[in-house]
């Protein structure tokens, strides 16, 4: 008889990181794929959006000019009603919620592209991410975030032939300079809860760290469950 293959913890919330041209698109929907040939339900969305108002407020954020203060609270603002109606409901049902970009792309983007005060989106974050399913003094944190690190120059060359950029991807590099470096300061403060992947090797290589990183942890689909492991 076959032990059922799946040890993953029930509700995993896994985020996706890195600046602009990093290349995590097509990994997520990788690993959304190797999930579901698990058998495990996934929800597979991302920030700013993943519910109808949210994405009202990212059309904004990405479309129309606006002060730092104004753009970090309409993420958060994104991020409460993508949390709640979305993340927490798929997390109590035992989903993986894979989501493309939360709260470090704020610190990144904001704090560090903008150069926004970190300590007001410290307060926002605990605002947003305190939600009933989660005992107070905690806050709703991802288990696992897979920041794509990739030298400035070398995403803005990748990017240089992409479609119409956005009000980010139109940014010097020396914005996204400033962007990697509050993804590496965010990654040093929680080093449990990041794995940085080498974003600068060829595909391959990139979905073989990631699938390294996730068997680490006992997490990779289809790892065999440890004999008299609980699961
Ligand atoms: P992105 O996730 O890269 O989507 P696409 O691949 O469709 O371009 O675009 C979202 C942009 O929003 C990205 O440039 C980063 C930015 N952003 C912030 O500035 N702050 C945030 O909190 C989030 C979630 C994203």
């Amino acid at each position: 008889m076959s032990e059922p293959s799946t040890p993953l913890p029930a509700g995993l919330f896994i985020t996706f990181e890195g600046i602009d041209g990093a290349g995590k698109s097509t990994h997520i929907a990788g690993l959304a794929e190797a999930f579901r040939l698990q058998g495990r339900s996934v929800t597979l969305t991302r920030e700013p959006g993943g519910t109808p108002l949210a994405e009202k407020l990212r059309a904004l954020v990405l479309g129309e000019a606006m002060d730092p203060l104004t753009e970090s609270l309409l993420v958060f603002a994104a991020r409460r009603d993508h949390l709640l109606n979305v993340i927490e409901p798929a997390l109590a049902r035992g989903d993986a919620v894979l989501c493309d970009r939360f709260t470090d792309a704020t610190f990144a983007y904001q704090g560090g592209g903008r150069g926004f005060d970190l300590a007001t989106l410290s307060v926002l974050e605990r605002w947003v991410q305190t939600t009933p399913a989660v005992r107070a003094p905690a806050i709703r944190q991802p288990d696992l975030t897979l920041w794509f690190d990739l030298p400035a120059e070398i995403a803005a060359a990748r990017l240089a032939d992409a479609r119409a950029p956005d009000r980010f991807e139109a940014q010097p590099v020396a914005f996204f300079r400033r962007v990697a470096a509050g993804y590496a300061a965010r990654a040093e403060a929680a080093p449990q809860r990041f794995a940085r992947i080498n974003a600068d090797q060829p595909r391959e290589r990139v979905w073989q760290d990631i699938v390294d990183t996730f068997a680490r942890r006992g997490w990779w689909p289809g790892t065999p469950v440890a004999p008299g492991g609980s699961h």
